[in-house]
């Protein structure tokens, strides 16, 4: 993606405009200044959903999710922020190349090349099939019990056993030799006199990306040889890491339901698909990534790990499990009888016996409550001892304190022990967290604000929020209530941050920032979600006299605040019989009262 100027990024947001992008997903009404309806992202009868289409934003005052143009294709289509800009920029006919650096063009040019040259190859191995050198092939792949739709569905092929059908081939189709080695098809003989294919005689799996471009192959052996699964090596157009076999396939059902299914390998993601799974997706040969679980955290929010269940593919799901640490997702494992892989499952049992598996399997956290039953002997006190301990670090983790709850209450079942025992030990492991990774305290953060810091103390605030409000209308009012009051010493923390980012921001620039700029120049999410809230409730009328009124209030919080620390004060030193001191304290208390008296 090139780099695109801010100035692209606010034509977008301009053209696009939020009510029109908005009104796509959701039935929106006017009332007032804003557009309201029923929230997208989650259910509710009456609307609290809001759309401000001077200030560009959305927010929910039900759950919080707010944002802008942006920010709503990320969160409602699962888009990553790259993506909503170009989904946008194509939308409103805005250009994103006019800024591309220079040879970005020829690069540009170059990959569609690779990606002319993977469909032609999938094409060719297709047909290969069906030619009379493709007769084992396709027998093999009949005894693997694959269909003739399923083999057309994952457009499955085979690579001739010659040494270079598809290098001769490719070349008619205007490629040369260099390009077909820069796309991992074929190699450069040693000596440098010549090429051949990587691909021979082997079943072909095309790979494609999640928009469905061919990137690459996989390849198995028909015999017995070695290695059993040849892969294309990392290209311009394919990084493993970030693929995910079947990803293009499965995503309609992983939309629809919002569950996917992550396997080890190619046999059983087409397995699932023709016994009716059509959810499952699988890692290519190396470890599940980081990146492929974000990825899938975009579009699913129940995932379910089925790897074989041998040693090997217990680890593998272990491994996979911590990969989403910190992803928003639910995480299941499939239990399959037997250690048997999910393809063999699936030919001898069935879709629907593997829909059952899938029912009945349990989540992250009893799956490794169950592994760790069988590891230790749970009758001794030492074994008890071991397994509360090798759980605390989940339990630590659960985003749900309901969850926690049961799963505690689990443990305490199956152990035969108190839940009291757990929790205490549980308090260690949180002590321990604190002084842990910045990682996991982001989660924790970001935790803390879900819960209870969205409804901080709306009422007390209600002075600095208002003064917030008529700021964001006039951001000048900054500087004169810096002036005034101060930023520092708001009972709303929030509020001085945002003050402070406002007039940055004015000293940056000539002109005054709009919630838009706010929002970006801003880091925490709560300070956002404070933001989006009050800009997108009814504005105040901005004058003089409001303004005054709460600058006054703020002050005279502050006045009554000190007030009732001198009273504490005195009374203190009256229990002393610190006369001077009383005396002292109340000349201060009088001075005080009188600045109250005044303001009021
Ligand atoms: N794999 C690989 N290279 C190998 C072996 C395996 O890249 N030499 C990858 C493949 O993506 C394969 C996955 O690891 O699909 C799982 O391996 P395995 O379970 O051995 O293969 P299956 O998919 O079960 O294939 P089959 O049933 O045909 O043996
Ligand atoms: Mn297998």
């Amino acid at each position: 993606m090139p780099y695109i100027s801010s100035e692209i990024l606010e034509q977008i947001r301009d053209a696009a405009d939020i009510v029109d992008l908005i009104s796509e997903y959701v039935v929106l009404k006017q009332r007032g200044r804003n557009f309201v309806g029923l929230c997208p992202f989650h259910s509710e009868k009456t609307p609290s959903f809001s759309v401000n289409p001077e200030k560009q934003i959305f927010y929910c005052f039900g759950c919080g999710a707010g944002g802008d143009v942006f920010t709503f294709l990320m969160q409602h289509e699962h888009m990553e922020f790259p993506e909503a800009v170009q989904f946008l920029a194509e939308k409103t006919g805005i250009r994103l190349e006019q800024n591309r650096e220079p040879g970005e063009q020829a690069k540009t040019e170059q990959l569609n090349r690779l990606y002319q040259l993977n469909l032609l190859a999938a094409r060719f191995f297709y047909r290969a099939l069906t030619a009379k050198q493709g007769k084992n092939a396709a027998a093999y792949l009949v005894t693997r019990g694959i269909t003739p739709e399923i083999r057309k569905k994952f457009a499955l092929g085979y690579a001739f056993e010659a040494w270079d059908s598809l290098l001769k081939y490719l070349e008619t189709q205007g490629f040369n030799p260099k390009e077909i080695v820069q796309a991992g098809l074929a190699i450069a003989k040693e000596g440098g006199t010549g090429y051949y294919d990587r691909f021979r005689n082997r079943v072909m799996f095309p790979i494609q990306d999640q928009r469905g471009r061919f990137i690459a192959f996989g390849g198995r052996v028909i015999d017995g040889g070695e290695p059993k699964y040849l892969n294309s090596p990392e290209t311009a157009i394919f990084q493993k890491k970030y693929t995910l076999y079947g990803l293009k396939l499965a995503l309609p059902e992983i939309r629809r339901t919002g569950k996917a299914l992550i396997m080890e390998g190619y046999m059983d993601v087409i397995s699932a698909h023709q016994h009716g799974h059509t959810n499952a997706v699988a890692s290519l040969g190396t470890a599940f990534t980081r990146e492929q679980a974000r990825l899938l955290s975009r579009y699913a929010q129940e995932i379910i790990i089925a790897y074989d269940s041998d040693n090997a593919g217990i680890q593998a799901a272990l491994r996979c499990i911590s990969i989403f640490d910190g992803l928003d997702v639910r995480l299941k494992v499939l239990e399959i009888p037997e250690g048997k892989d999910p393809d063999e499952y699936l030919k001898n049992k069935g879709g629907e016996a593997f829909g059952e598996l899938i029912n009945q399997a349990p989540t992250a956290f009893e799956y490794k409550l169950n592994l760790s039953l069988k590891q230790h002997d749970a009758t001794t006190v030492q074994g008890k001892v071991e397994i509360v301990k090798g759980l605390l670090p989940d339990l630590a983790k659960l985003k749900s304190s309901i969850a926690r709850q049961e799963y505690i209450k689990l443990i305490a079942r199956k152990l035969n022990i108190s839940e009291e025992a757990i929790y205490q030990e549980l308090k260690q492991e949180y002590k321990l967290q604190k002084n842990g990774t910045a990682e996991d305290k982001k989660v924790n953060f970001r935790h803390n604000i879900e819960g209870s810091s969205r409804r901080v103390k709306e009422s007390i605030c209600r002075p600095e929020h208002d003064l917030l409000k008529l700021v964001l209308e006039q951001p000048e009012l900054v500087l004169l209530i810096e002036k005034e009051i101060g930023f520092a010493g708001f009972t709303d923390i929030r509020v001085t941050r945002i003050f402070e980012t406002i007039k940055q921001l004015l000293l940056a620039s000539s002109q005054a920032p709009d919630v838009v700029k706010i929002l970006e120049a801003l880091v925490a999410e709560e300070e956002k979600q404070l933001l989006l809230a009050l800009s997108s409730s009814d504005p105040l009328p901005v004058n003089d006299r409001i303004i005054e009124d709460s600058i006054k209030a703020i002050k005279l919080m502050k006045l009554k605040q000190l007030e009732s620390e001198k009273r504490l004060q005195i009374s203190q030193a009256e229990k002393e019989g610190n006369l001077d001191r009383v005396r002292e304290l109340t000349l201060l208390l009088i001075d005080l009262q009188k600045r109250i008296q005044s303001l009021k």
